[in-house]
């Protein structure tokens, strides 16, 4: 039996590792620690409860005492770090506690690692980071493991900080750490300011359907939970001091994502009488495209080439985008009780202020 450490463990990506470890090694003891930001959700974790093989423990990952104490009750053989600040976006309205968080944090959850793991191979500390690191590519290319850091967001520069200083506690103090990069993630329990979640629900109700700048942007999309297989894998058998590219090998332009959420929900509603009774909505939702003012210092094209996990460890994901992308168009119509929760509170504050000036758009060229 292992003990994981999982931070943000009530985040999108977080809670879907709690539950796939749950299923894949129910042998595990998980103690998840997450501050339950706006981006934390208890109802990410239904069905686990209080035991030997789970506990939750709402706290900051910069609280020193907090996290040296559970450390010391806990004794986890592997720290899993997901407690981030997420989203560029509000990054770019406020970066402070992107420092705060994804430096900071990062930094106390060290120095709690180092004094309770020392150089000790067989503990094991998994950041989790962003292909956002590497900066922005043009037309050709993916990030190896090997690119140089590059970050352009204050969201990518936070993390890029903390990346640093995992691999210098591994070089200067032999902290077993690992750090693993990975693409865009999408599937159940994402927060719906994210591009994916957003635009399902967007279509959905019949909002617009905000695409910024001109849509050509290339994102290069991975299911979350063939990322949480790869941090699986990464925990049994990747090597300390070492970092791994996670990546889904799609690449697609916004405009053409946004476009097939829009002709899934279609397609759903005609075979639906119940729903399209719910969300009543004429023509094709492809009208509601609106290409909106950018997003500041937006990274045109981000590529993963992930060689190096499939090579060493045989690892892959396990379906295509377009199953994937279905699956999770169905995932939010079916869990519409999840997201309206969200979309009712302090979230409309927040939509407000990131939409508000910006939905003078223009539709895109008919044909
Ligand atoms: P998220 O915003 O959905 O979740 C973050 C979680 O961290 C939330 O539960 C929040 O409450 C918690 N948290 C925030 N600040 C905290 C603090 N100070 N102390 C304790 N908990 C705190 O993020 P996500 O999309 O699940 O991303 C998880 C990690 O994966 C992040 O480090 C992110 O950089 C990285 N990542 C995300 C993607 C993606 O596409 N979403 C891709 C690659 C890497
Ligand atoms: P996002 O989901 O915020 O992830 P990231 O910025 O970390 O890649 O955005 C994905 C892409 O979609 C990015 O190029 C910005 C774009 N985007 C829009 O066009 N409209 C939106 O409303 C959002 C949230 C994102």
């Amino acid at each position: 039996m292992r003990r994981i450490l999982v931070t943000g463990g009530a985040g999108f990506i977080g809670s879907n590792f709690v539950l796939y470890m749950r299923k894949a090694h129910p042998e595990d003891r998980l103690i998840v620690l997450d501050r339950l930001t706006y981006a934390g959700n208890l109802a990410n974790l239904i069905g686990l409860e209080e035991g030997p093989e789970y506990s939750f423990i709402r706290g900051d990952i910069n609280d020193l005492d907090l996290v040296s104490g559970i450390f010391r009750k806990e004794e986890p053989d592997v720290v899993v770090n997901f407690a981030a600040e997420s989203h560029v976006d509000r990054s770019i309205l406020g970066p402070g506690e992107f420092v705060r968080t994804n430096i900071n944090g990062a930094f106390t959850l060290l120095e709690a690692a180092r004094a309770c793991f020392g150089a000790n191979p067989a503990k094991r500390f998994i950041h989790v980071s962003t292909d956002e690191v590497y900066g922005s590519l043009g037309p050709e290319g993916a990030f190896t493991e090997e690119t140089p850091y590059s970050p352009n967001s204050p969201y990518a520069a936070s993390k890029a900080a903390s990346d640093h200083l995992v691999r210098a506690y591994h070089h200067t103090y032999g902290l077993a750490a690992i750090t693993t990069n990975c693409s865009n993630n999408y599937g159940p329990f994402q927060f719906p300011e994210k591009l994916i979640p957003l635009m399902i629900i967007n279509a959905l109700k019949g909002k617009e359907l905000p695409v910024y700048g001109d849509g050509q942007n290339v994102r290069d999309w991975l299911y979350v939970a063939d990322h949480c297989s790869a941090i699986d894998t990464v925990i049994e058998k990747g090597r300390a001091g070492e970092t791994y590219n996670i990546g889904g090998r799609s690449e697609r332009r916004n405009i053409d994502i946004v476009g097939l959420i829009c002709s899934l929900i279609d397609e759903r509603a005609a075979a639906d009488k119940k729903l399209k009774e719910a969300y009543p909505f004429e023509g094709s939702r492809k009208g509601l495209i609106r290409f909106v003012k950018d997003r500041p210092g937006h990274d045109r094209r981000y590529a993963i080439d992930c060689t190096k996990m499939e090579k060493e460890f045989g690892w892959t994901q396990k379906a295509a985008f377009e199953e994937w992308i279905k699956k999770t168009v169905d995932w939010y119509v079916e869990n519409r009780d999840w997201w309206e929760r969200i979309i009712s509170g302090e979230y409309m504050g927040y939509y407000e202020t990131q939409y508000g000036g910006r939905m003078s758009g223009r539709a895109p060229a008919k044909g």
